[in-house]
């Protein structure tokens, strides 16, 4: 599975022989690190509807046809714009022929930048190519992370850049519930709002748990 950072919550994952992004923000993203036209994603994930997530799915999805997997409410949103889409909301996972996708919790808000209602706000865990992913989406800590523990999942997109978010501190109390082989951890530092040390991070999760911390700088690509 390769594994880029986009910048912010940006994500591409190639696996199972498929592209997949998740939250494309890239045109109005300071820290982008990569152009849209290099994307060329067979399905994108938003985990809620803000500027900051929702971002660039129009002009992808269009230019690839990539399906558009999220909310009902995004689902539909995105449909009224002529895209495909695929709704689905917490708690539920479905079967695609890529893989297997589940909604999870996330304690946030979620509204497009015209005002419509986006749903609730969601993590995402995408099982694909025998790795199971789980991109946090924006949340705080909260304590049904436990949950995640036995979904043994390789890899968790989990923010630290506080303010919206959870900060360092609470992150690393989500890396103790969720127990991931490797963390990345993600919008952080796009702002200057959202200046963050990961370093830092890294040490304090490699310190005190089991998991291993990839601090990603945008553009930045690794495989698992
Ligand atoms: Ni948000
Ligand atoms: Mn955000």
């Amino acid at each position: 599975m390769k594994v880029r950072f986009l910048g912010h919550a940006g994500v591409q994952l190639v696996a199972g022989g498929h592209e997949f992004v998740f939250d494309p923000f890239i045109s109005n993203n300071p820290s982008a690190g990569a152009a849209l036209d290099e994307l060329n994603p067979d399905v994108i994930f938003v985990t809620h509807a803000h500027g900051d997530h929702w971002g660039d799915t129009p002009e992808l999805a269009k230019r690839t046809g990539a399906l558009v997997v999220g909310t009902a409410e995004i689902a539909d949103y995105a449909a009224d714009l002529g895209l495909k889409s695929h709704g689905m909301n917490i708690g539920g996972s479905h079967e695609f022929a890529f893989g297997r996708v589940s909604l999870t919790q996330a304690w946030h808000s979620s509204s497009f930048p015209d005002g419509t209602y986006g749903g609730t706000p969601t993590g995402v865990v995408l099982e694909v190519g025998g790795k199971r992913v789980y991109h946090a989406g924006d949340t705080s800590l909260f304590s049904d992370m436990s949950f995640m523990a036995a979904r043994q999942l390789d890899l968790a997109f989990l923010p630290i850049g506080d303010n919206y978010t959870m900060g360092p501190a609470a992150a690393l109390e989500a890396v103790k519930l969720v127990k991931p082989r490797f963390v990345i951890p993600i919008h952080y530092d796009t702002f200057p709002l959202l200046k963050q040390d990961a370093q830092a991070f890294k040490l304090a999760v490699e310190e005190s748990t089991s998991t291993s911390c990839l601090v990603l700088a945008p553009g930045e690509e690794v495989t698992l």
